[in-house]
């Protein structure tokens, strides 16, 4: 299953990597909502997958980023939660900071393999729970930050909604001056793998999907942090429209309790799931 899982992440970062930065990349752009872009290679990658999911495990579901208002809130029996270019808008305009993320979730839909591939860098992060976690043939960890001010944390601005705006703002500025430095890398499950191997020291986002965290949260878990939403829970992955991962629980602790204020939104018919994409 493991060497299914990273040979398939692998050619669909092939298949991205054959058109990026190319001029054709505008052409049947949809637009799911504010910022919020598919283009075909995101479509053609997502076939890509599930095609070989389907031919390999006829009996799993394969849920998608790309199937639009078909997410299920519940699934019985084993499905692969993907995201064909997390970071579309990175992808689109030519800068790195996207990556192909793929989920493997059991009888239970809980999590249990996972990869997010960074074609550009040629950098792959598996996670097995239970077994670890791995960027390459290299075996690592988070980075152990316990103290908020001397963590680096990437903390994307709510952009696809614009009510949320003045509370979320005040909650990043809040962090701001407690907190070492901030970054934003445009796609959660590099943030997350990020996290995961050490490199952040914690990433908070509202108005996120399970196809954006699925893969990323198994990483942190796998290198010993804690990937939660702004309620602090583990569970709920296939309804998630927030994420929280730090390095350690202590650090997560001390972050829920300024990220948590924005919990509410959660509730809110704004993130709802929506109608499909339309021409840009
Ligand atoms: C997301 C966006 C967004 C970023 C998220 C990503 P997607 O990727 O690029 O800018 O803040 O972390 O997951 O869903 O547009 O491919």
């Amino acid at each position: 299953m493991q060497g299914f899982l990273i040979d398939m992440a692998r050619s669909a970062g092939q298949i991205a990597m054959e058109h990026f930065r190319s001029d054709r990349l505008g052409h049947g752009l949809l637009c799911k909502g504010r910022g919020d872009y598919t283009t075909y290679v995101d479509r053609a990658v997502e076939e890509a997958i599930t095609s070989r999911i389907r031919q390999a495990f006829p009996g799993h579901r394969v849920l998608g980023e790309e199937m639009h208002g078909h997410w299920p809130s519940q699934v019985d029996g084993p499905c692969w939660i993907v995201d064909p270019i997390d970071g579309t808008t990175n992808f689109l305009r030519g800068l790195p900071g996207w990556a192909v993320s793929i989920c493997y979730c059991d009888q239970q839909a809980q999590p249990c393999l996972a990869a997010v591939f960074d074609p550009l860098q040629q950098e792959l992060f598996l996670a097995e729970r239970g077994g670890g976690l791995w960027l390459g043939d290299r075996q690592l960890r988070t980075s152990g930050q316990q103290d908020l001010e001397r963590a680096l944390v990437s903390m994307p601005f709510p952009f696809r909604v614009t009510e949320p705006f003045a509370e979320a703002a005040a909650v990043i500025t809040g962090l701001l001056p407690r907190i070492e430095d901030q970054r934003r890398i445009g796609s959660a499950a590099l943030d997350l793998a990020y996290v995961a191997v050490g490199r952040l020291d914690a990433y908070w986002e509202l108005g996120i999907h399970a196809w954006d965290t699925a893969a990323g949260e198994l990483l942190v878990m796998a290198g010993g942090g804690l990937a939660t939403d702004f309620h602090g829970r583990t569970e709920g992955l296939l309804g998630r429209r927030s994420v929280l991962a730090a390095a350690t629980p202590a650090l997560h602790a001390t972050l829920l309790a300024e990220v948590g204020r924005l919990a509410h939104w959660l509730d809110h018919p704004l993130y709802a799931p929506r109608p499909g994409p339309a021409p840009c």
